[in-house]
C-alpha cells in the first residue's frame, strides 16, 4: 500500500487526509493518506529518511523550508520558490506547485479574464507568489501589492514586477485577494476601509471560517469567492501527479471541507 502525507504545523485541522483518502477509495487506488506535524529542524531529516512514502504535501509554514532539501524542481515550482506537492521517484526528491493550478482553475471557474485589469493582493507571506504567476497566467498585467511589513511587498514587487502601495491605501482595482492569515481566527479583523467599493471580486484564500472580509464585501454588494475551490483544485493536481488520473471534483468531496 501506496503511503502519502501532508507536512505542516499546525496540522490537526488538515482537511486534505480527508478529501485524499476519499478520492483514493473512489478510484480503488490501494494506498493512504496522512498528515504529520514537524518542526522547522526536522523537515530535511523527514524527507530524506521516508523514502517508502510516495508523496508530500506541503502546507504552511514550509513551503519555503522544503526547496532546500528537494532534489529537483519543477519549473513551477522554481518560478514560484514555493513547494506543496513533493514526488519521491526512484532516489529523487521532486517539488511541485500545484497552488498555481489551484489558484488560476477557482478564477477560471468565474470566466474571469484578466486583460486590462488590476489585481490587489494583500499580504506578502509564502502563497502570493503562486498567485501572482496564476493572475498573469490569466493576462493579469497590473498588479498592486500592499503588505503591513512592506519590505517584504517590496522584496516581492522586484521579483515579481510588481507596484507596492502604502498598508491601509485603497487603491482601484477589479479585485482584491487577502493572502494575509487574518481572517483565520474567528472575530479577526483586517482594519481597512472597503466600504466605498462595489461591483468588484473579492477573494480570499482563506477558507473557514467565512471571513469579515467577505461578508463585509458580500454585504456591499460585491462578488465573493473563498479558498475552497483553490484548495479543492491544488489537491485534484497533487492527486494527479502522483496518480495520473484526475479525480472527480463532486458534490461529497466539496462537503468534506464544510463538516
Ligand atoms: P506564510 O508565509 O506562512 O504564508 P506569513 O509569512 O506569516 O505566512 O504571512 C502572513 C501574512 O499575513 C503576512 O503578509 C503578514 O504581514 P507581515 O508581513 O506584516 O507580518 C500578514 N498578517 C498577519 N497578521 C496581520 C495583521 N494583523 N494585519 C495585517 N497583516 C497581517
Amino acid at each position: 500500500m501506496k503511503k502519502y502525507l501532508v507536512i505542516g504545523n499546525p496540522i490537526e485541522h488538515s482537511l486534505s487526509p480527508n478529501l485524499h483518502n476519499y478520492w483514493l477509495n473512489k478510484n480503488k487506488i490501494s494506498g493512504n493518506y496522512d498528515k504529520k506535524l514537524l518542526t522547522d529542524e526536522k523537515v530535511g531529516e523527514f524527507l530524506k529518511s521516508n523514502q517508502k512514502i510516495s508523496g508530500i504535501n506541503v502546507t504552511v509554514p514550509f513551503k519555503k523550508t522544503v526547496l532546500n532539501h528537494c532534489t529537483e524542481l519543477t519549473e513551477l515550482a522554481s518560478i514560484s520558490q514555493s513547494v506543496n506537492t513533493i514526488i519521491f521517484s526512484n532516489e529523487k526528491i521532486i517539488g511541485d506547485n500545484t497552488d498555481i493550478y489551484g489558484f488560476e482553475q477557482s478564477l477560471k471557474d468565474l470566466n474571469f479574464d484578466g486583460l486590462n485589469k488590476t489585481a490587489f493582493i494583500l499580504g506578502a507571506g509564502g502563497v502570493v507568489s503562486s498567485v501572482v504567476i496564476a493572475l498573469n497566467n490569466l493576462g493579469v498585467k497590473n498588479i498592486v501589492i500592499s503588505n503591513r511589513t512592506k519590505n517584504k511587498a517590496e522584496a516581492l514587487a522586484k521579483d515579481y514586477n510588481l507596484v507596492v502601495s502604502d498598508w491601509g491605501k485603497i487603491v482601484d482595482f477589479d479585485i482584491v485577494i487577502n493572502c494575509t492569515s487574518v481572517g483565520l481566527k474567528q472575530g479577526d479583523n483586517l482594519g481597512l476601509d472597503f466600504s466605498k467599493v462595489k461591483d468588484k471580486i473579492f477573494y480570499d484564500i482563506i477558507y473557514k471560517p467565512k471571513t469579515k472580509f467577505l461578508i463585509d464585501a458580500e454585504g456591499l454588494g460585491n462578488k465573493i469567492l473563498d479558498g475552497k475551490m483553490m484548495f479543492l483544485y491544488q489537491a485534484q493536481k497533487s492527486f494527479e501527479v502522483w496518480h495520473g488520473i484526475k479525480p472527480e471534483i463532486n458534490e461529497e468531496a466539496i462537503n468534506l471541507l464544510n463538516d
